[in-house]
């Protein structure tokens, strides 16, 4: 199975934070936000990885991780992206670098209390089709900022709805996307979304309605510390009293 990581975007619900730097590289405790995505990683098993990041810091995640062996990576490779043209378009860059194998996406700016590794097993015991990671959120304000999946009696998936005014369940969808290599073909039909982006979004819903998304739901924390200034202090506070990728 191969990785990718996301660190492109615009990052502009950190400004003025990310005007002087990519968002991917502010810290989370000790170490630069990303360093915690790609340990998720390596953690779960996963020793190739692509980096995709974009704007004019990108120098600076060459500098972090040269050629990934100090982290635990075996092969580690880069891609840029010329604007942040949304996460789908950011995956699609990744396209030869994954070939016919699996794939395990992750948003740099997510962080995970708990190792991933039980689902990513969990995708490659029949790497068919799309798996995401659920995350259960109990403020019903928050869930109207994110990807809610709806749920039919059977638990089955089958429609998730961004950024809902009426969520349809107490789960958001996170960052972290595993995909067999169909995913690719998929993105190539993809039209831009009013905000301009290809939606990873999109995506997934693409594999609901074939009837081949699978999910898991996370246990113990998680957070996306890009999407708000108190996010991302909530997320420093945790990782510095719990650590993340246990
Ligand atoms: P977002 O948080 O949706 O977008 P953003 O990072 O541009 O932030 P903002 O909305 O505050 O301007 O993206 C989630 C992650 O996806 C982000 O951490 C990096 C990745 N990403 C890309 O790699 N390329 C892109 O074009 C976009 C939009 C996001």
């Amino acid at each position: 199975m191969k990785g990718v990581v996301l660190a492109g975007g615009s990052g502009t619900r950190l400004q003025p934070l990310t005007n002087i730097t990519n968002k991917h590289l502010l810290p989370i405790f000790d170490r630069p936000m990303i360093s915690w995505a790609i340990e998720a990683i390596v953690n779960a098993g996963i020793t190739e990885i692509m980096l995709v990041t974009g704007g004019t810091h990108a120098g600076e995640f060459l500098r972090l991780l040269g050629n990934g062996h100090a982290s635990g990576i075996d092969r580690l490779s880069y891609a840029y992206q010329d604007r942040p043209g949304g996460i789908a378009e950011a995956l699609g860059l990744a396209e030869r670098f994954v070939g016919d194998d699996p794939t395990l996406v992750m948003l740099a700016d997510n962080i995970v209390e708990n190792s991933i590794r039980p689902m990513v097993d969990n995708f490659l015991k029949d790497p068919v089709g799309a798996r995401i990671i659920l995350s259960k959120v109990d403020d019903p304000v928050h869930l109207k900022h994110l990807g809610v999946p709806r749920l039919d009696e059977s638990g089955k998936v089958t429609e998730i709805v961004e950024k809902p005014s009426d969520p349809p369940s107490s789960f958001c969808v996170t960052g972290i996307y595993m995909y067999d290599p169909s995913v690719f073909q998929i993105i190539k039909t993809l039209e831009p979304s009013g905000r301009g982006e290809l939606e990873i979004t999109d995506v997934n819903n693409y594999f609901v309605n074939q009837g081949t998304m699978a999910y898991d739901i996370l246990d113990g924390f998680w957070g996306d510390a890009g999407e708000s200034i108190d996010a991302y202090w909530s997320v420093n506070d945790f990782v510095r009293f719990n650590s993340a990728n246990k």
